[in-house]
């Protein structure tokens, strides 16, 4: 495969980030090793890469967010992102009781603007917040950071690793966390539709093509007939997540933030070689097997799929847009002015922070919000303009 922009190589990487991923490639070759065809699924390969106890990319402890990470999030340049989320939460929630649920918190960003939007408008008594993170070493780095802000709602944050077992009332946010779950690869050999997995050579990690793989339906139905060597990703477990979610979800909305596309753009012919991509001090590359446990992995979420996968478990999906038009319905212009009062560099800082969230070249086109909801019927200021005939 090649490697679109490898202006990097192993020598950049320090002796322990080297031994780390050294120690990971033992562990999956182990496991590669053990089986009786030598070759373990692409799913399995991304999710040790990212989540192996301790030595994975989310949870050995590296940085990973930000200019001294691999990449930067919207909730990591600013506020502007999470003050118009936080307006959505507002609109559709009672000021008497303000009940949010973060998935994947990343390094705190989000929760700390949310909790900033809400200080002094609503009591104490009327707010909680729980973090739902897998990662041990993220939600200690989010411990730390939301103990500093200066308000009393921030004691009321509750830290899960999976969905805890008490129903929730309120708005679920997922930004970033469904391009960060492990995907199956299919591939066109033959003109047959065939599973790519991963084998060891004694030094690399390899794909190669997994003989009596179950092909999903959905992957069944757009790629027959595609032409050779035609290559996409699909994320299985999508459907388990909102199975596992409908349990405790009770009553409320859950707000997907994440880069990716419906299924006619997903499955289009021009996206030959899939979605899959990875993220190495802000260089962008197609290589998984470099540097494995050391820079991320990640694939387009299929917004199509992910509303089917919601519609399955029961929710019913409500709104689908681009990131900019969910800023912009959500007082994005407001939020530019109150925080560009200080000095020209101030109003120069938000004006940045403001165009890469919205302009179509950055990230306003290629972002999407969806909004699943569950027993509870609001208007929501950012699906003013919905899209959600476009998910099919
Ligand atoms: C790309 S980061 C995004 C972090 C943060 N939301 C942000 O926007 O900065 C992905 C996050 O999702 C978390 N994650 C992955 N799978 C998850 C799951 N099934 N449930 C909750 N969080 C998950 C990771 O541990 C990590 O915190």
């Amino acid at each position: 495969m090649k490697n679109s922009d490898q202006t990097f190589s192993l020598q950049d990487i320090s002796p322990k980030g080297l031994e780390r991923s050294r120690k990971l490639t033992h562990l999956i070759s182990s496991e590669i090793g053990a089986t009786r065809q030598q070759v373990i699924p692409f799913d399995r390969f991304m999710s040790l890469a990212l989540y192996a106890d301790s030595l994975g990319y989310y949870v050995a402890g590296q940085e990973i967010f930000g200019a001294k990470g691999d990449f930067v999030t919207a909730p990591e340049s600013g506020d502007l992102f999470g003050f118009c989320i936080a307006e959505q939460c507002a609109e559709i929630l009672d000021e008497n009781d303000v009940a949010i649920t973060e998935f994947g918190a990343g390094t705190g960003a989000l929760a700390d603007t949310i909790i900033r939007y809400f200080d002094g408008k609503i009591s104490v008594d009327n707010f909680n917040y729980s973090i739902i993170e897998p990662s041990p070493h993220l939600s200690q780095r989010q411990k730390i950071r939301l103990s500093k802000i200066n308000s009393r709602l921030a004691d009321k944050i509750k830290w899960y690793t999976t969905c805890p077992s008490e129903g929730f009332f309120g708005v679920a946010i997922a930004n970033e966390v469904f391009d960060a779950m492990p995907a199956k690869r299919f591939t066109i050999q033959r003109g047959e539709i065939k599973e790519l997995g991963v084998a060891y050579d004694g030094e690399n990690f390899i794909w190669e093509i997994i003989e009596c793989s179950v092909i999903p339906e959905l992957i069944r139905d757009q790629m027959s007939n595609y032409p050779e060597g035609y290559t996409t990703e699909h994320v299985e477990t999508q459907g388990i997540w909102f199975e596992q979610f409908k349990k405790f979800m009770k009553r409320g909305i859950l707000l997907v933030a994440d880069y990716g596309y419906v299924n006619q753009d997903f499955f289009h012919l021009d996206r030959c070689d899939g979605t899959l991509r990875c993220y190495f001090k802000h260089h962008l590359n197609d290589n998984p097997f470099f540097a494995v446990g050391l820079q991320d992995i990640t694939t387009s979420v299929n917004f199509s799929y992910l509303a089917e996968c919601a519609l399955s478990a029961g929710f019913a999906v409500d709104g689908f847009t681009s990131q900019a038009k969910f800023l912009i319905g959500n007082k994005l212009g407001d939020h530019i002015a109150t925080l560009s009062v200080g000095d020209s560099v101030d109003a120069y800082r938000v004006a940045q922070e403001a165009k890469r969230l919205i302009l179509p070249s950055q990230m306003g086109e290629s972002f999407k919000f969806m909004a699943c909801s569950y027993r509870l019927e609001k208007n929501m200021s950012g699906f003013a303009d919905n899209e959600r005939f476009r998910l099919g």
